[in-house]
């Protein structure tokens, strides 16, 4: 039998690849940290959601994403699917598109991808009536080979694929004909076929084409093809790099809403790995305004930011001019002692790129064998943020940039093995008045041996914040993603609620990652700018009770609220009128805690800098990684009659924040406690006022 089918595979070109056992009826759902109410595969990793697609004949979203068979870490990347008909009750279908080879030596693995419905048969893969559907995705080949279609591919080759399906999306042929239809990037990029992936397809009306965006990962480039057929693509155009670039441009997909309910307007959303929001370390989702027709993206002028960081910081070095380092102050040693800083570029170097001025700090002197250490003067700490400009090697122990007070390293950054700079912030906030020192070292001499920095300097404000329109400002919400197939003007998105840095490291089993919940998205004018607002999607009230609602005239200190569940939905909403107080005034709830609030996740408001923020520092398991452990805020201003809404959504293992209308939310994983199921509002720095609070909860969707 296996035989046979391998033979009808070679004979007729086709994949083997289609047939597979359903996971097993619908498990418990009753492990630890098991969401109830969010997606998760029964078992193994998952990453990014794929072929996001909404068949309205049947009234059923498709949701594909990133699957390894192999078990609880990313491996064989084949596409898992699950099935819906509310976006809250899912059922897991077998394993769309299955790693080749696997279970033994993997030739082909499936990444990120996109999935359509070619009503009009434009690929010709329809037969007796039946419409396909086409799934455009980028083989990574593993080992060096000659495919099926004849090409020769080298190791390592990321490139476009497709896909067709006659049975609605449940098994899908792989076109091994041609495949792969998009082979390398193009002139003058294609030495850069290791980091070329994720295609987003959709149909442009206006044009009528297809278009597929690709990422040029490295370059922060988002390359624009055309297709009538689905399978011959033109290169059209290429967007980037813009805003956030601190790591790969990854997911690059894009979409029309309209803009107050007027005008169409285009959101180009991008995943970005490292140098997500502020205050998170990892991968991070923006997002750019703008128009699209149908070959070419412009972005619109107020959603791009020209990269010179605050506007009210005070410089502390931007090396510029002709003196060396030593005569700027600094102390210099090893190569750097008679050294200066760089006209941008050096020889044999790649183009670098995101500095400001004429000059940086570039240790590439005389290569990456350059070493040696740079220590500022002293300085008196003034400012909240310490931000710069940062490119170069990754590893902290050979190229960074440290802050020391009183000769401890306090923060440490690195670049992260890209000539392109990015603004890097250190929160200083706590060490006010402090001495402390800068020192930049570079004591290695390999591959990636060197750091390039600029524009040090001392603000109020976080360059971060100021670099890049998020999509989320929490740590937990990567490579995005809407259905398509939806009504014309209709977005909802859902995005993998993980992180590269410890994704493989959170502490579940036998799964590993889930999806944020489904949101529905919205492009409103929000001090003077095209935002995006979101609010969960679908009939959420078929999934809550009724709730206990608390109001309150004012809150002070912290009031119980007793056992309130582990998986909820939290109104809340209070005034921002607060008097100013030397402590830190702070408002909001805490959930998911433990009786003695030994372990707890704060989400509140800061009123101050008018921030909502997720803190996560005491919420349960954080040890599985060193950086898991910390606070994320958006910034929220107070709706026009003076009070701040939140809803909050808890669930066995995260929580997700939408402030205001949407306009700012924070998704972040936690891993309490089985018994962290208490909660209660806090109020720091005086009272807080006309306080309304509604907890309902959640009923799981698995059961
Ligand atoms: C993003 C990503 C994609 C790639 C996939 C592989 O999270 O790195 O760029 O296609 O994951 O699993």
């Amino acid at each position: 039998m296996k035989l046979s089918l391998l033979f009808r595979a070679l004979l007729f070109g086709v994949s083997a690849s289609t047939v597979h056992a359903r996971p097993g009826p619908s498990k418990s759902y009753t492990e630890i940290y098991r969401p109830q109410y969010h997606f998760t595969p029964a078992k193994n990793w998952m990453n990014d959601p794929n072929g996001l697609v909404y068949d309205a004949d049947e009234g059923v979203y498709h949701l594909y994403f990133q699957y390894s068979p192999s078990g609880p870490k990313w491996g064989a990347l084949s596409w898992g699917h699950a099935t819906s008909k509310d976006l809250m009750h899912w059922t897991e279908q077998p394993v769309a598109l299955l790693a080749r080879g696997f279970p033994g030596n993997v030739t082909e693995m499936f990444f990120s991808g996109t999935v359509v419905i070619d009503e009009a048969n434009t690929s010709g893969f329809g037969r007796k009536g039946k419409v396909p559907w086409v799934a455009m995705y980028t083989s990574y080949y593993p080992v060096e080979q000659v495919l099926p279609s004849g090409k020769h591919v080298l190791k390592d080759v990321q490139a476009q694929s497709i896909a067709y399906s006659l049975d609605k999306g449940m098994t899908w042929t792989t076109y091994d004909a041609q495949n792969p239809v998009i082979a390398e990037p193009p002139t003058p990029y294609q030495d850069l076929y290791k980091e070329f992936r994720d295609p987003g397809i959709f149909w442009h009306k206006e044009t009528q084409h297809w278009v597929a965006l690709v990422s040029l990962a490295t370059q922060h480039k988002v390359l624009i093809y055309t297709s009538q057929n689905l399978k011959h693509w033109d290169f059209a155009s290429e967007f980037g790099p813009v805003n956030a670039v601190g790591g790969v441009w990854e997911c690059p997909n894009i979409f029309p809403l309209s803009l107050d309910g007027k005008k169409t307007k285009w959101v180009l959303v991008l995943g970005l790995n490292p140098g997500g929001p502020p205050g998170t370390v990892g991968s991070g989702t923006q997002y750019v305004v703008g128009d699209f027709n149908g070959t070419t993206f412009t972005a619109d002028a107020n959603s791009i930011y020209d990269g010179s960081g605050p506007e009210d910081s005070v410089i502390f070095e931007d090396f510029e001019g002709d003196a060396t380092f030593a005569a700027r102050g600094w102390t210099a040693t090893g190569d750097l002692a008679n050294a200066s800083p760089a006209k941008g570029t050096l020889a044999g170097q790649n183009p670098v790129t995101g500095f400001q001025g004429q000059q940086l700090l570039n240790t590439f002197i005389d290569g990456d064998a350059t070493t040696g250490t740079l220590t500022s003067a002293p300085f008196d700490i003034s400012h909240k943020y310490i931000n710069f400009l940062v490119g170069g090697g990754s590893n902290v122990n050979e190229t960074a940039i440290r802050l020391k007070v009183d000769g401890r390293t306090v923060h440490t950054s690195t670049g992260s093995n890209s000539e392109s700079l990015a603004w890097q912030t250190w929160d200083v906030s706590k060490l006010q008045g402090q001495s402390a020192l800068i020192e930049i070292i570079d004591n290695t001499t390999g591959g990636w041996g060197h750091i390039n920095v600029d524009q040090i300097s001392f603000s109020n404000t976080r360059a971060t914040s100021t670099i890049a329109n998020w999509l989320d400002w929490g740590p937990d919400f990567y490579a995005a993603l809407g259905w398509n197939g939806l009504p014309q003007g209709q977005r909802t998105i859902i995005a993998w609620m993980n992180n590269w840095q410890y994704a493989q490291n959170i502490p579940t089993d036998p799964w590993r990652s889930a999806m944020t919940v489904p949101r529905h998205l919205a492009l409103k004018t929000i001090d003077n700018k095209a935002t995006l607002v979101q609010e969960p999607a679908g009939k959420w009230k078929s999934l809550t009770n009724h709730g206990r609602a608390f109001t309150f005239r004012k809150v002070e200190s912290v009031r119980d609220l007793g056992r309130i569940g582990k998986t909820l939905e939290l109104e809340l909403k209070f005034s921002s009128d607060r008097a100013s107080s030397s402590e830190k005034a702070e408002f909001g709830v805490s959930v998911a805690a433990t009786r003695d609030y030994s372990h707890e996740t704060r989400v509140g408001y800061d009123f101050s800098t008018q921030q909502v923020f997720v803190d996560r520092t005491r919420s349960g398991d954080t040890s599985f990684d060193g950086t898991f452990a910390g606070v994320y805020s958006a910034p929220l201003a107070p709706s026009s009659d003076g009070t701040v809404s939140l809803r909050i959504l808890v669930d066995w293992s995260s929580v997700e924040v939408f402030g205001g209308e949407g306009e700012a939310t924070i998704t972040s994983q936690i891993f309490p406690a089985q018994n962290a199921v208490y909660g209660r509002l806090f109020s720091t720095g005086g009272k807080t006022a006309d306080v309304k609070l509604r907890v309902r909860e959640v009923r799981s969707t698995w059961r």
